[in-house]
């Protein structure tokens, strides 16, 4: 019989908890969980714990916070595990990681936002900004909420949604703003205002279950390969697997 792959979790929030519970539905067994107080420092991220007999890892998720992003990544890269890493907020520490990453040959796979609703949402939003570069009479905005425990903002998720429209010609200011209330799994929008009209875009995440079925999927994705990815630049090659 096929041994399933074996996935560490690197964070035991609510992320790391909703891929424990999915995990068996994408052919992986969890073979071990560090919560914060299991890590300080990457401390738990060893060859014993990763590579010893009973652990034999193939590929490590990593939703924890963003300082602790930059050294467990160091640490899984010289293990040569590979590695998905869903938190976000460590931005500013991304060419030193993808360095470190690189220099010991590791894999890494990032993304602001692993569900396929907000990866066609960047599509649309790019378009839509492309198709309104030359328009000057229209003006832009971005906005998110999300419950009131998440601790960046604005999310990653809008800031590669203003990065994608940047990115397709729209120079004029986009006007960002951000609200922590509640619950909310996460609400993006953007639009553009003219006197003419007003068009709006909206993605809703309904619960955290896109996130992690992206997540999953991009880890299977990962096994055995080395690189430094961003998930929206193979989101494609990801979900025709259909893990
Ligand atoms: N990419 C996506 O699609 C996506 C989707 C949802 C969320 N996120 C991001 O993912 C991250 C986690 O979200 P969440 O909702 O699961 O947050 P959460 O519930 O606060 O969980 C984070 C967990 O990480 C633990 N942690 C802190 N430092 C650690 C370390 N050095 N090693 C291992 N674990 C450590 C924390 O433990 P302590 O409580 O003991 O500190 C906590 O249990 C956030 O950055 C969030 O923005 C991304």
């Amino acid at each position: 019989m096929k041994r399933l792959a074996r996935v560490a979790l690197i964070g035991y929030g609510k992320m790391g908890r909703l891929l424990e519970q999915l995990a068996p539905g994408h052919g992986f067994e969890v073979a071990l969980r560090l919560a914060g107080a299991d890590n300080p420092g990457g401390a738990a991220i060893t060859a014993e714990s990763f590579l010893g007999i009973n652990r034999g890892i193939d590929v490590a998720i990593d939703f924890s916070t963003a300082a602790a992003v930059p050294v467990n990544a160091e640490r899984i890269a010289a293990l040569g595990i590979p590695l998905v890493v869903g938190t976000t907020g460590w931005g500013d520490r991304l060419s030193a990681v993808r360095e470190a990453v690189e220099r010991h040959g590791g894999g890494l796979l990032y993304g602001a936002n692993f569900s396929v609703g907000v990866q066609v949402f960047y599509r649309l939003a790019a378009t839509a900004a492309g198709l309104l570069a030359e328009e000057d009479a229209y003006e832009a905005w971005a906005y998110e909420i999300h419950h009131s425990k998440k601790k960046d903002a604005p999310s990653g998720t809008l800031l590669q949604i203003k990065k994608v429209m940047e990115e397709a010609g729209y120079t004029r200011p986009i006007d960002v703003a951000s609200n922590r209330a509640g619950s909310i799994p996460g609400t993006h929008q953007i639009g553009f205002d003219s006197e003419a009209d007003t068009i709006t875009l909206e993605h809703r995440a309904r619960s955290r279950a896109g996130f992690a079925h992206g997540a999953l999927r991009a880890a299977r994705w990962m096994i055995g390969r080395q690189g430094f990815y961003e998930f929206s630049q193979v989101w494609e090659e990801i979900v025709r697997e259909r893990t």
